[in-house]
């Protein structure tokens, strides 16, 4: 019988391929799952046959990923806690249901991956994986297993076992397209300013030399389509944005987030494009929504964010709020100008057909289409109910 092991290529799934056939006496498939995290997938994905899987795959999941992940998220203005934009809450149910897809493919029995039993990543895969399929066991080795790092590393070596030097980095990470998330180590006191090393996709903003520079950032219903006027796939405007903000020390997050399981935890993030990406479309919003509009729609998105980072994306809930934005996209659509300095990212444009601003309203100087005498009749019923009750129970338990 075989299992699919979500293959990441570090140091808890390599050894994992040896420890599942050592425990369960199962053969392993090792699945590479691509969301724009690594670079040499099919290195990563031979590394698993050459430690013993049966068989390794690299599944590309970028486009699928930006597709029904990143930009749902974007649009519902999903950013968890008002500061993690969510990069690898928004892959894990991606990945379950890619592992889901491999096994019954290969008619395996079990899916298995390299969570901890303290995270919120083993709530998301196994949620969605029940879900999907609710026969498949799940496997999770590092959750069942009590080795320490160092336990690891010494099975590692008595099973010949290769670990790549990499393995050896004082912190966790996790990336993906959308961003990377880094824990552990000395970033387990949140007291502690994190050291330049924790750092992979940004400069340092206090060293950056660049003069600043300027991007345009077309949306169609509230999704990116262009950059700098150039039609360019979603995977590209990403990773474009990603690189070029990167340089500018912009993205970097210092987080202590509650975990779904109850505990706080610091973690670093990096998300370049997502944070320009996220105010960029933010503010094509304030031009093309109105003022009840976003006050609503500010609710949903700390549930859809909450409901991202708590594993519950396979949801009717999921369903039923993603229609409610998709609704308010209609009109969001048009251009921002972005202006990237030394860790910032300013919004110094925008534009739209369906804005809403009209300058005739707005305008101080001559053209002012306003009408200033109605503003009186309107303060008075607005103050009405304010000056009744004060009349009531206010004024006279001061006076
Ligand atoms: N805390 C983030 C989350 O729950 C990231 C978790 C993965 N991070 C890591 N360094 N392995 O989504
Ligand atoms: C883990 O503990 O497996 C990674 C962190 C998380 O899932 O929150």
């Amino acid at each position: 019988a075989t299992v699919v092991l979500a293959y990441s290529g570090g140091l808890d799934t390599s050894v994992a391929i040896r420890w599942i056939k050592e425990k369960y006496n199962l053969d392993v498939i090792a699945v590479t799952i691509d969301v724009g995290n690594e670079r040499n997938m099919q290195e990563i994905s031979e590394r698993a046959t050459r430690i013993g899987a049966v068989k390794s795959m690299v599944v590309d999941g970028r486009e699928d990923f930006v597709r029904y992940f990143v930009w749902p998220a974007l649009q519902a203005g999903a950013i968890y806690e008002g500061q993690y934009p969510l990069a690898t809450a928004l892959a894990r149910p991606l990945i379950a249901r890619l592992l889901v897809e491999v096994a019954r493919q290969e008619g395996a029995v079990a899916v298995a991956h390299g969570c901890t039993g303290k995270g919120n990543d083993q709530v998301r895969f196994d949620v969605s994986i029940n879900t999907l399929a609710p026969d498949l066991k799940i496997i999770a080795p590092v959750r069942e297993w009590s080795m320490t790092r160092d336990n690891e590393i010494a099975y590692a070596a008595e099973h010949n076992i290769p670990i790549k030097a990499t393995s050896a980095s004082p912190y966790s990470v996790d990336q993906n397209l959308w961003g990377r998330s880094i824990e552990c180590g000395i970033l387990e006191d949140p007291w502690e300013e994190p050291p330049a090393d924790v750092f992979d996709w940004t400069a340092d903003p206090d060293s950056v030399t660049l003069e600043p520079t300027y991007h345009e950032i077309t949306f169609e219903h509230g999704i990116p389509v262009a950059l700098n006027g150039e039609e360019i796939p979603g995977y590209t405007l990403v990773e474009t944005l990603n690189s070029e903000a990167g340089k500018y020390g912009i993205g970097r997050i210092d987080h202590v987030e509650n975990r779904l399981i109850g505990i706080k935890s610091r973690e670093i993030y990096e998300a370049p494009a997502a944070v320009v990406l996220h105010a960029a479309h933010n503010a094509l919003e304030g031009l093309t929504l109105s003022r009840e509009q976003i006050r609503f729609k500010e609710t949903i998105a700390a549930e859809y964010a909450r409901l991202i980072y708590n594993g519950q994306w396979y949801s009717a809930l999921h369903q039923d709020l993603a229609a409610y934005v998709q609704s308010t996209q209609r009109f969001v659509s048009g251009t921002v100008r972005v202006k990237l300095s030394r860790g910032r990212c300013q919004i110094v444009g925008r534009k739209s057909d369906s804005s809403l601003y009209s300058l005739g309203l707005a305008t101080y100087d001559s053209g002012d289409q306003f009408d200033h005498n109605a503003a009186l009749g309107f303060i008075k019923l607005w103050a009405l109910p304010l000056t009744t009750q004060a009349q009531a129970q206010l004024l006279p338990s001061i006076g």
